[in-house]
């Protein structure tokens, strides 16, 4: 329905909840959206508020925009009503207490919503308020959210992984800290259940620990998920007794159907293997909160695909990937796709880091470069091993080490089925390169006594440790004048700045 503007409605706005009146600064008391002030830069988030950083731009004055965004994520809507008491307004409204300008219709606002706000229990009930009708408002022409912080009393509410170090416990990793390494089989789809073990077959003997079905392949007709699953495991098992070395199968049980995704789990877990893999984002949180639990109590590995995420993370309306990471962490996700830095997805060296950091770390720290709120994980949340994976092959391992120290997983689909020599040379290239770069030795020297290695990176190509240890310095060295440059040019400045190491050159 068309709003009708009324006459003076851009007026001054007076106080409209008796006792409830925002704390006003000269600027504050200008804009009211909807009739109240959300606006109040006195106002310090205590540790249980959720901190919300955004960009925005749109067709009204910044504060304006910040006041709709907080209003219609919090307890507002467009217009005053008679309905809104003191108490509501005082204990469930969400307090804009930054804001940003860098022009007067754009900028970067941080909103904290009090924790009473929310069903803490219920992540779909968050994600309903703060990352919900504020994208489709017709005041905005952009609408980022850079970041969330979540306090400790919400991720009480959480699970999170059992983890990377039980990961590296299962395959006997946790000693000598390597790179893990592992393939998603190619053709994506379209291979029968046996060409596809015969895939596996080749790359566990090759010295992959991981081998992965595609993000579209579940259960298809020439693919039945279950021959399949007992084809792989089979072939696992064949190498784990030839090699002694422990092997891991992420077999695909996204489905529509709940039903059968836990068949599909009991089946995995009856049959003594390790892990399932999700296609978490288009699953949606209250399923991998499901099915991570269960498969928790059974003693399986979830290994998540982020496929799609993009549509949140890449336009003008959306939010980061980070803020989902952070949210795959708790509710339980062992492994995580993150992206690469130097491959086939999106986000710079610096960008990818974090996201590293974010599924890793306990506490992360305020930044502008990468955009970074403070944060600390609860005590029980466990560490979700961060995966690399698109469009790597064993020229980038160096870098993608540079990128996240050892503690990866790193995959490669085509850089491993494209090797001159087939999959099993693939694999060996992987795992040799993955060996040399944990030990500090260059992918060059090494290539020089491993024959798969020297044929993969004259096929594949190369890119050097340094070139993205000098793309990293960039960042960090650069912090304030980024800083600046980002504050003064808005989030496009950012975006300029976040540019994958693209080895395919443009
Ligand atoms: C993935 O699942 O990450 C992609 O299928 C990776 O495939 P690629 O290594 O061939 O780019």
């Amino acid at each position: 329905m068309p709003r009708v503007k009324k006459k003076g409605s851009n007026k001054k706005a007076k106080t409209v909840v008796k006792g409830a009146k925002a704390k006003k600064s000269k600027k504050s008391s200008v804009v009211t959206y909807g009739g109240y002030n959300y606006i109040d830069k006195n106002y310090k988030p205590s540790k249980e508020d959720f901190v919300v950083w955004m960009w925005m731009k749109g067709e009204k004055p910044l504060p304006i925009l910040a006041e709709a965004v907080a209003a219609e994520s919090s307890v507002g809507t467009f217009t005053k009503i008679k309905t809104m008491n003191k108490r509501v307004f005082t204990h469930y409204r969400a307090h804009v207490f930054e804001v940003l300008p860098v022009q007067d219709n754009a900028g970067f606002v941080k909103i904290a919503y009090p924790f009473e706000h929310f069903d803490a229990k219920n992540l779909l009930q968050f994600e309903a308020s703060v990352l919900g009708n504020i994208f489709g408002m017709l005041e905005l022409d952009e609408l980022y959210v850079i970041d969330i912080a979540f306090p400790k009393k919400f991720q009480r509410y959480f699970s999170g992984p059992i983890g990377l170090n039980a990961i590296r416990k299962y395959l006997g990793t946790d000693k000598n800290k390597r790179p893990h390494v592992g393939t998603i089989v190619k053709p994506k789809v379209g291979l029968t259940p046996k060409e596809f073990a015969h895939v596996a077959y080749e790359a566990y003997i090759g010295g992959l620990d991981l081998v992965k079905d595609d993000e579209n392949l579940v259960d298809q007709p020439f693919c039945p998920w279950k021959k399949r699953f007992d084809e792989v495991y089979a072939a696992l098992d064949k190498v784990e007794t030839k090699t002694g070395e422990k092997k891991l199968y992420a077999t695909n049980i996204s489905d529509i159907s709940l039903e059968r995704m836990l068949d599909r789990l009991d089946y995995v877990a009856e049959s003594g293997a390790k892990m399932i893999m999700l296609d978490v984002f288009v699953a949606g949180p209250a399923v991998v909160k499901m099915i991570a639990e269960e498969a928790h109590r059974k003693g399986l590995f979830v290994h998540a695909h982020r496929a799609g995420y993009a549509a949140m993370h890449r336009g003008r309306y959306g939010y980061s990937f980070g803020i989902l990471a952070k949210l795959y962490r708790l509710l339980g996700v062992d492994q995580l796709h993150v992206g690469t830095g130097v491959g086939k997805m999106d986000g710079s060296p610096t960008l990818i880091r974090h996201f590293g950091s974010i599924v890793r770390d306990r506490k992360l720290k305020e930044s502008w470069f990468p955009f970074s709120l403070s944060m600390e994980y609860e005590k029980h949340v466990a560490k979700t091993f961060p995966v690399a994976s698109g469009g790597l092959h064993a020229g980038l391992v160096e870098g993608v080490v540079e990128i996240f120290g050892t503690d990866v997983i790193i995959q490669a689909g085509g850089g491993v089925h494209g090797h001159p020599r087939g999959t099993r040379a693939g694999a060996e290239s992987l795992r040799a390169a993955a060996e040399a770069a944990a030990k500090g030795i260059s992918i060059k020297t090494a290539a020089k006594r491993n024959k798969a290695l020297k044929e993969a990176i004259d096929h594949f190509g190369f890119v050097p440790r340094e070139h993205v240890r000098a793309m990293l310095n960039f960042g960090s060295r650069n912090k304030k004048t980024l800083e600046a440059m980002i504050r003064k040019g808005g989030y496009d400045v950012a975006r300029m700045f976040d540019k994958t190491l693209d080895p395919r050159g443009d």
